[in-house]
């Protein structure tokens, strides 16, 4: 039994309550975000059982799914799996016309003998799975889109009719499997945090209105990445780490998951910034992380939050999406923070500088 029950709303109570702003409404749009929310429960509850799954560790052949995804990387039975929980509980409720995830190179019609209805869904269904083995918050997140009218109408679906900006996002929200299961979303008006109640199996409504604050004294960026960052974020990251002494006249906090869900819910909770930046690590890769299913959806939670996300030289709502699993350079979380490394972007680069010794004449990161 759980110690305390929260006397909150459903997510189901939550929605009704939307709804009532839109009376045109045919109710397609809540059913698809409670079967959205249901498949996180089923991955939520696969998770906890942990190594009892017998789905854990480092993969060895034998327990490997043994493909890699679209994105060259070694799918984990877990990862498949969460992709087929989404899949099954997303396509028969008549609310898609489509699906994509990072663990299918094409997009995935609705087809017969299930009805085909007006938006589309885009998801990662498991991200940070390299962290599940070592036990570390993971989370799914996912965006919803419209449907290109031709494709409500029975129209062959196609990469293109994913191909939306940021802008057009209809829903986004992820979900994250840690200590508690939460489900945090927006539809355009705020955002809105569920705690999984585990023995009666709904999302409470916990924590409503999420604000991001506007500044920070915490960053979070994989450090080893620092030889390919590009000079306005090896200067931003430098003015951190000389705190108090330095030109920013304060002292920086860093952390770092390796799991996007779990930062962007701890800068929701307490602010901060994520940087994982454009780099020259590797030349085919303009970035790390997907925009469609995790750039632009966590990018628009940060925005209805009151923060804001950035490849560092635009808005990355704004971006007109050219590929399916197209990777970007992304800074997200407290407003002016993101503002001032967009900033940094858009200065002239500076060769030396004796204030800050990544960039001084005999840096390592000088030119
Ligand atoms: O899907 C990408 C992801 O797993 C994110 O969740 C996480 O922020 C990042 O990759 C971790 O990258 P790295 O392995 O470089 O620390």
């Amino acid at each position: 039994m759980p110690l305390i029950v929260r006397n909150a709303s459903t997510l189901t109570q939550f929605l009704i309550e939307q709804r009532r702003r839109h009376p045109e409404a045919s109710g397609d749009f809540n059913a698809l975000i409670l079967d959205v929310s249901r498949a996180c429960k089923a991955i939520a509850k696969t998770v906890a059982y942990g190594a009892l799954t017998d789905m854990l560790g480092k993969q060895p052949a034998a327990r490997s799914a043994g493909q890699v995804n679209v994105q060259g990387e070694v799918q984990q039975q877990l990862d498949v799996l969460s992709n087929e929980v989404f899949i099954s509980m997303n396509e028969r409720g008549g609310c898609l016309a489509g699906m994509a995830s990072e663990e299918m190179e094409a997009p995935y019609p609705i087809a017969a003998p299930h009805a085909r209805g007006k938006y589309l869904l885009v998801f990662d269904p498991l991200d940070g799975s390299s962290n599940i083995d070592v036990n570390v918050s993971v989370g799914s997140i996912f965006s919803v889109l419209r449907a290109p009218a031709l494709v409500r109408e029975g129209a062959t679906l196609t990469e293109a009719d994913f191909l939306q900006a940021g802008t057009q996002q209809v829903a986004a929200g992820y979900a994250l499997y840690g200590p508690s299961t939460m489900l945090v979303l927006t539809v355009g008006t705020g955002v809105h945090g569920f705690t999984l109640d585990p023995v009666m199996g709904e999302f409470m409504l916990t924590h409503p209105a999420m604000r991001v604050p506007e500044d920070t004294q915490e960053f979070a960026i994989n450090a080893s990445n620092a030889r390919f960052w590009e000079a306005p974020v090896k200067r931003y990251v430098d003015e951190c780490l000389a705190g108090r002494t330095g030109v920013r006249g304060k002292d920086f906090n860093m952390r770092w998951i390796a799991s996007m869900v779990a930062e962007a819910h701890r800068i929701l909770m307490r602010g901060g910034v994520f940087m994982y930046p454009r780099d020259t690590k590797d030349a085919s890769k303009p970035g790390r992380l997907r925009l469609l299913y995790e750039a632009n959806p966590v990018g628009w939670i940060m925005e209805q939050a009151g923060g804001r996300a950035s490849t560092g030289r635009e808005n990355v709502l704004q971006v007109q999406p050219s590929g399916l699993h197209q990777r970007i350079g992304l800074v997200f979380g407290s407003k002016n923070e993101v503002e001032r490394i967009e900033r940094y972007h858009a200065e002239p680069q500076r060769v030396a500088d004796s204030h800050t010794p990544l960039f001084a004449e005999r840096s390592l990161f000088r030119d």
